[in-house]
């Protein structure tokens, strides 16, 4: 099976063993404390469900402004972005404290990880500039994922953690929340070898499902794992448990039974196009694909990315060994009238826009909204419903 990212075994940095845990909890009830921030507590779902192996922790400013720079750790491990603490308020622990960290989204905010501080840094304006620069090619705070960063603060907490919950997501997503141990497992059970990753944080229209079905065909993959982003969503996009329902149906209709394993992972979206297609790499390397599909504007919002530099990216910044996962790179796959299927566009001669259904994302949540559905060439009508239904229900 595929090696895990940096080490030869996957270290989930979650504390499974009952006892361990309970004595752990006991203790960091008297520790001091610190509420995180939604990105930080996706941070350590991440690092807990073993996606973000090897690191042991937040990192600190060395590490984030190296990663920003040259995609490597200072150490020289290859990562795309930091993965950090920050808060708005100077906290009154330093160096070599111990601390238990809360959750945001969880009510009665339980304690998350206990982390060893190693240190606590003023990152400035002009540092976290660099860093938004870097890491989501642009410092507009238009962007959603540049809004959220500007606003997480400049005080940078790093050091190493043990997870002691991975938040709401086994009880909100209890068929499809899956941590990267767990996936491996069941591709290791499956027997399958060449398996190939699916990222979405959409339903799953006809050019997702055709896509994903090119992608098992020409790499004659033993089977597919689509795996789903189940955290925060910048707001207009569609809630997970509904993409859930909507991919669930899509599958069970359209794929041939156990040629898919329908998963979700705990992370907020960060709209980082090429930086997180790296990093989706990675994870999906972790929980055991041997290949991620990169489709267009992969990860992207707005016009903030050209449609394939997540794809450019893997060919210009990530050396040779960095990742044994490997790309299956799509061009825009869209239903050709002319000739009755899901095309990527790229390899069909003779055709014109006019050919080809293309239905921006407004217009599409307008048909939905007004109780129309999609044209099948565009949407499962299955797949439709579930938005119909949801829509109606949303006033959305
Ligand atoms: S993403 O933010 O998770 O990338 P989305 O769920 O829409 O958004 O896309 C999932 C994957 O499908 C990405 O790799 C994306 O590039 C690809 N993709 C989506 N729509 C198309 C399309 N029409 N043509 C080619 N690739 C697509």
């Amino acid at each position: 099976m595929i090696k895990p990212h940096g080490s030869d075994s996957l270290n989930a940095l979650l504390i499974e063993n009952e006892t361990d845990r309970k004595r752990l909890l006991d203790n960091a009830v008297r520790l001091p404390t610190l509420m995180l921030n939604s990105a930080a507590a996706a941070n350590l779902v991440m690092l807990g469900a073993g996606y973000f192996n090897p690191l042991k922790g937040f990192m600190g400013l060395s590490d984030a402004l190296s990663i920003c720079e040259s995609l490597h750790t200072t150490s020289g491990l290859f990562w795309p972005v930091p993965v950090i603490n920050l808060v708005r308020d100077k906290p009154s622990f330093g160096a070599g404290s111990k601390i238990a960290l809360l959750d945001p989204n969880v009510d009665g905010h339980p304690i998350m990880a206990v982390m060893e501080v190693s240190a606590v840094e003023r990152v400035t304006d002009e540092q976290l500039c660099i860093m938004s620069a870097e890491i989501f090619g642009t410092e507009d705070s238009n962007h959603p994922g540049v809004a959220t960063f500007n606003g997480l603060g400049h005080y940078l907490i790093s050091g190493d953690v043990q997870v002691l919950s991975l938040s709401y997501f086994q009880a909100d997503f209890p068929d499809t929340f899956r941590t990267a141990e767990q996936i491996r497992s069941e591709i290791d059970q499956r027997g399958w070898d060449k398996v190939v990753a699916f990222q979405t944080r959409n339903p799953m229209h006809r050019a997702h499902e055709e896509l994903c079905r090119m992608a098992m065909e020409r790499l004659n993959a033993d089977g597919l794992v689509v795996h789903m982003l189940l955290g925060k969503l910048k707001s207009g996009d569609i809630p997970a448990s509904v993409r859930d329902d909507c991919i669930r149906v899509m599958v069970d209709s359209y794929f041939p039974k156990n040629s898919v394993m329908i998963t979700g992972y705990g992370f907020d979206m960060l709209y980082a196009g090429p930086r997180e297609a790296i990093l989706h790499a990675i994870f999906r390397q972790n929980m055991g694909a041997t290949h991620l599909i990169v489709g267009r504007d992969h990860a992207g919002v707005g016009d903030y990315y050209g449609a394939f530099e997540a794809q450019e990216i893997f060919t210009q910044r990530v050396p040779d060994e960095a990742l044994e996962i490997e790309i299956f790179s799509a061009d825009h796959t869209a239903f050709s009238k002319t000739l009755g299927r899901v095309v990527m566009m790229n390899e069909v001669d003779g055709h014109s826009s006019d050919d080809f259904v293309l239905l921006s994302g407004t217009k599409v949540r307008e048909m939905l909204s007004n109780g129309i559905a999609p044209p099948v060439e565009f949407s499962r009508p299955e797949v439709a419903k579930v938005l119909m239904d949801y829509y109606q229900i949303e006033g959305a």
